[in-house]
């Protein structure tokens, strides 16, 4: 069998689509939606720092993790950009539920290795599920240039999503990787079915 990151190159693994509903909601509610967009930037480059810095002895993570930051770093002054050319205000960041749900699910004690784990997978899972929703706006926002734009976050969070599944798959037995993978998947569908559609959200 190949690896999950082979595997699954070109397909989300995602089990439930996000309501299409959604993108009219955002659509509608853009200043939110914007502002929304651009924390989920931000703590996407915090989070690959506090990786860095709880895994400094791991070479491959800490490289292909750096330039990850400043990645994601460009994607927060884009986002932020674009809400000042359209005049809109960067509002307060909000409590990120989905996140908070994602994080319970997350192994706190056990094995180091375990938790490593976990932690590269709900990564890969938030970039997957950004990417989702980034490929739901690229397709149905009323504004061309809007539509563009996130078709281009939704290519780079493509990107993401694999190489944190690859990581996972350097440091962890493959085999592992592909049960636990599925796991998350499950629990993910289960916590999406919960959240209330809201066009404020990415998530
Ligand atoms: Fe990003
Ligand atoms: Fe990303």
């Amino acid at each position: 069998m190949p690896d999950l990151s082979q595997h699954t190159k070109n397909i989300l693994g995602l089990q439930l689509p996000t309501d299409p509903r959604w993108v009219d909601l955002a659509g509608i509610s853009l200043e939110a939606i914007l502002t929304d967009h651009a924390y989920c930037e931000q703590k996407a480059a915090t989070t690959c720092i506090s990786l860095i810095q709880r895994y400094s002895d791991r070479e491959k993570l800490v490289q292909e993790l750096a330039p990850i930051v400043s990645e994601e770093w460009g994607h927060f002054r884009l986002v932020l950009n674009e809400l000042k050319k359209r005049k809109l205000q960067l509002g307060k960041q909000r409590k990120d539920e989905y996140v908070n749900k994602l994080l319970t699910f997350q192994l706190k004690g056990g094995h180091p290795e375990d938790r490593l784990l976990d932690q590269l997978l709900t990564m890969a899972l938030i970039e997957a599920r950004s990417c989702e929703r980034f490929k739901r706006l690229s397709e149905g926002l009323p504004d061309s240039y809007l539509r563009n734009f996130y078709r281009r976050f939704m290519e780079s969070e493509a990107g993401h999503y694999t190489l944190f599944i690859e990581l996972a798959e350097t440091y962890i037995n493959p085999d592992k990787v592909r049960k636990r993978w599925k796991e998350w998947l499950d629990y993910e569908k289960e916590v999406m079915k919960e959240m209330e559609i809201r066009g404020d959200r990415i998530h």
